[in-house]
C-alpha cells in the first residue's frame, strides 16, 4: 500500500475536522488503495501550532513553504475563502493533489484560473469539499432521479439555514465580501441541486440583504469559532437594543461602545429559478433563522413522486410514491447494507465526521484510479456553482431575471 503524506492549511473548524478524518480513513475503510498520512499543517495562530504539534505532526506558520514542502503530494486548503485560490494554484503548479474547500473561489474569474490549472496536469486530484454528496440518502436519491423512478422533475425547493449570525457575533472573515451566506451555505445547496438532479438554473431572480450591517470588531485573531463562543450570556431583547444604538452611531459616523466593522456581504439569499426540461424551483440561505443550526436539505417533487431530504434527520430519504393506493412519506433508513458506504452495521447512524471520512476516502480512491462511490465534486462543478452565484448577485444589483449564460 502506498502512502500519501498530506498537509492541511488552515487549522480552524475545517481544518482539524479534517486531520481526525484522515487519520479514521484506513480505520473505515481498511482496503483503501492509498493511507493518507498527516505530514505537516500550516497554522495561523500560536495556539493552532500547539494543536497540531501535540497530536504529533509538524506546524509551521510558512504558507508558501507548507504548499511547495517536497515531502507533501496533497494539499488540502482550509482557509478562509479569500486565499483558496492562491494557495490551489501554487499547490497544482508544485504538483500536487488538491482537495479545496468551498466555495472553492470568491469569483468566477478565479475559479477558471483553477480549472484551467487543473485542465493542465490532469493526473493531480481536484477536489472540492462539498460534503452532503456524501451522505447515503443523498447517494441514494441521486440515484432514484437518475433512474427516472418518479418520472420528469417539476419542482424543487433547497434551502441551507442557520441561526448564529446575530448581532453578538462578532465580525471575522465570514462577513467580509468573500465570506457571505451564498457562497458559504448557498453553495451548498446548488451543488446538491446539481448533484441530486444534475440540472442547474438555465435563469434566475434573486434578492439578498443584510440584517447586520456594522459587526463589533472581534478581539481575538484565527478561526471565526472563537467570535462565535465567545459570546456574553445576556438577555437577547438587551443584545438587540445595544447593538442597535451602536449601529445607528456607526452609520451616522458617531461613538460607538466598542469598534465596529461594516459587513460587505448577504446574511440572506433567495433565489427563484428555472431548470432545463421545464422545471422550476426556489433556494433560500441565511444564517439568521432561529430554529434552525445546520439545517440544509430539499423537497423535489416529480410526475409520480417526490423526494425530501434534511441534514437535522441525515440518515433517512423521504419517499413519497404517489403510484400507490396507501399514499403517505416513507422514512427510508438509507445507512444500511446496499444504499453507498460498506463497513458499517445497518443503523448505526452517520454524523457529520463520517461525511469527512468519506470525502478524504473518496479522495485517495480517484487518486488510485479506483471509482469512488459516488462523485466527487471537481473544480469544474464548483465553477459552475460560482457560475450561479455570480448570477444571483447580478440579479439582485440590477434588479432582475439573469441567464446563466450571461456569466463567461
Ligand atoms: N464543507 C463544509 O461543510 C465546510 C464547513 C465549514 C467551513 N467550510 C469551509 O472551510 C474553509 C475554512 O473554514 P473554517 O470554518 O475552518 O474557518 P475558521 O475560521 O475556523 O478557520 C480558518 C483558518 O484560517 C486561518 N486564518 C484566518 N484568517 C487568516 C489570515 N488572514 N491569514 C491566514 N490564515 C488565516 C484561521 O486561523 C484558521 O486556521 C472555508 O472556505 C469554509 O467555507 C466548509
Amino acid at each position: 500500500m502506498r502512502e500519501l503524506p498530506v498537509t492541511i492549511l488552515g487549522f480552524g473548524m475545517m481544518g482539524t475536522a479534517r486531520a481526525v478524518a484522515y487519520e479514521a480513513v484506513m480505520r473505515y475503510y481498511g482496503a483503501t488503495p492509498i493511507k493518507p498520512v498527516l505530514y505537516q499543517a500550516y497554522t495561523y495562530t500560536d495556539a493552532e501550532a500547539a494543536g497540531a504539534t501535540a497530536t504529533g505532526w509538524e506546524a509551521t506558520k510558512d504558507l508558501d513553504a507548507a504548499i511547495t514542502n517536497p515531502k507533501t503530494e496533497y494539499v488540502d486548503v482550509c482557509l478562509p475563502n479569500a486565499m483558496h485560490c492562491d494557495a490551489v494554484l501554487k499547490a497544482i503548479a508544485a504538483g500536487k493533489h488538491v482537495f479545496c474547500e468551498k466555495p472553492l473561489s470568491v469569483t468566477v474569474e478565479e475559479a477558471h484560473k483553477m480549472v484551467d490549472a487543473a485542465a493542465a496536469k490532469p493526473e493531480l486530484l481536484n477536489s472540492v469539499n462539498f460534503i452532503y454528496r456524501r451522505v447515503p440518502a443523498n447517494v441514494y436519491a441521486r440515484k432514484l432521479v437518475k433512474d427516472g423512478v418518479f418520472g420528469k422533475l417539476l419542482e424543487a425547493r433547497s434551502f441551507y439555514n442557520q441561526s448564529w449570525g446575530g448581532p453578538d457575533t462578532d465580525y471575522s472573515w465570514r462577513f467580509s465580501a468573500t465570506g457571505g451566506t451564498l457562497g458559504d451555505l448557498g453553495s451548498h445547496a446548488l451543488d446538491m441541486l446539481y448533484y441530486t438532479t444534475g440540472m442547474r438554473p438555465i435563469e434566475l431572480c434573486a434578492m439578498q440583504s443584510v440584517h447586520i450591517p456594522y459587526r463589533y470588531k472581534p478581539a481575538t485573531v484565527g478561526s471565526d469559532l472563537e467570535g462565535r463562543y465567545n459570546k456574553k450570556a445576556k438577555d437577547l431583547a438587551e443584545v438587540w437594543a445595544d447593538w442597535r444604538k451602536d449601529a445607528d452611531a456607526a452609520a451616522n459616523g458617531g461613538e460607538t461602545s466598542r469598534p465596529m466593522l461594516k459587513v460587505d456581504t448577504d446574511d440572506v439569499t433567495r433565489i427563484m429559478y428555472t431548470l432545463p426540461g421545464g422545471a422550476v424551483g426556489s433556494l433560500e440561505c441565511t444564517r439568521n433563522a432561529w430554529g434552525t443550526e445546520n439545517t440544509h436539505g430539499y423537497e423535489l417533487y416529480f410526475e409520480r413522486g417526490a423526494i425530501r431530504w434534511n441534514y437535522d434527520d441525515m440518515n433517512y430519504l423521504g419517499i413519497y410514491d404517489a403510484s400507490k393506493p396507501e399514499r403517505g412519506w416513507s422514512r427510508v433508513l438509507c445507512n444500511r447494507g446496499g444504499f453507498a458506504y460498506p463497513t458499517f452495521a445497518d443503523g448505526h447512524m452517520f454524523g457529520y465526521r463520517d461525511l469527512l471520512v468519506n470525502a478524504c476516502y473518496e479522495n485517495m480512491l480517484k487518486i488510485a484510479g479506483q471509482p469512488e462511490v459516488a462523485p466527487i465534486a471537481t473544480f469544474q462543478d464548483a465553477l459552475d456553482v460560482e457560475r450561479t452565484i455570480e448570477a444571483v448577485r447580478k440579479s439582485w444589483t440590477e434588479k432582475r431575471w439573469v441567464k446563466l449564460d450571461e456569466i463567461a
